[in-house]
């Protein structure tokens, strides 16, 4: 199988295109459209319905979902980011019947990881890979010698008596309107937490914010390594469709135009 599509669920949008699996591009422009006020399973269902309906798409292609929350074998186990009433829903069930194909759901960081992993910055690493993503949550993927650990929660590391992410996530830069170099401070307090606890040989920063990453990856010290993702917020899309390939129709070989 050569196609599948991509949705990636977040907090402030809804994201799809199809991916070519051979090679991990999009194989038409991304679509996206806001994630609704009041973000219940009807109402987001209904945006991934249209999404899907917006391309054309070979009968057979699978639907791949990037979540945010963690995903107990397709269902929502607790949620911080989207209306409460996800919790308990069965996601994969919910969009194959929106949407008429084969549906697979992973936690978005996961879907991150699985893309990186696949085409981009954590390519061929062995050891111990954390992807990050920084958004309106912080998500996590602890890939270990290739193997994703599927469903870590790091953003909810309690550290200084809160919560991580209400701190150190993308969107506490942007509502406390603070600097990068303020905000590198409550990512440098967050990370020597995450390297104490896991000493990750490398760490992957994703999410939207990745793309200004000479702003803040410089003035991080760790001991890990730390680089920029490369498929940046398009990750969770690829990672998606690739998770869905995999479980659907078996995995596509990588072809040599691969980005690595
Ligand atoms: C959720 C995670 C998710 C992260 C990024 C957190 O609030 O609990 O499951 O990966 O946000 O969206």
């Amino acid at each position: 199988m050569d196609i599948a599509f991509g949705i990636d669920i977040g907090g402030s949008g809804i994201k799809g295109a199809p991916v070519d699996l051979r090679t991990g591009e999009l194989t038409a422009e991304r679509l996206r459209i806001p994630t609704p006020a009041t973000s219940t399973p009807l109402a987001v269902a209904d945006i991934v319905a249209k999404l899907v309906g917006s391309f054309e798409l070979p009968k057979k292609a699978p639907l791949g979902v990037a979540f945010p929350a963690p995903m107990d074998h397709g269902v929502v186990r607790f949620i911080a980011n989207l209306d409460k009433s996800w919790t308990g829903v069965n996601l994969p069930a919910l969009l194959r019947d929106v949407t008429g194909r084969h549906v697979t759901a992973v936690n978005d960081a996961d879907a991150a990881g699985i893309g990186e992993q696949r085409y981009g910055a954590a390519k061929g690493r062995k050891g111990v890979v954390l992807v990050c993503t920084l958004g309106t949550g912080i998500g996590s993927a602890l890939i270990v010698d290739g193997v994703l650990v599927p469903n870590t929660e790091l953003g909810h590391l309690e550290i200084d008596g809160v919560g991580a992410e209400s701190r150190a996530a993308d969107s506490a830069r942007e509502r406390e309107g603070l600097s990068f170099e303020a905000w590198a401070e409550r990512l440098q307090r967050y990370f020597e937490t995450v390297e104490m606890l896991l000493s990750p040989d490398v760490i992957v920063i994703g999410g939207g914010v990745s793309k200004k990453h000479t702003e803040f990856l410089p003035l991080l010290n760790l001991r890990a390594k730390v680089v920029p993702a490369k498929l940046r917020n398009a990750a969770g899309i690829v990672g998606a469709a690739t998770a869905a390939a995999v479980a659907h129709g078996g995995a596509t070989k990588t072809s040599k135009k691969a980005k690595s």
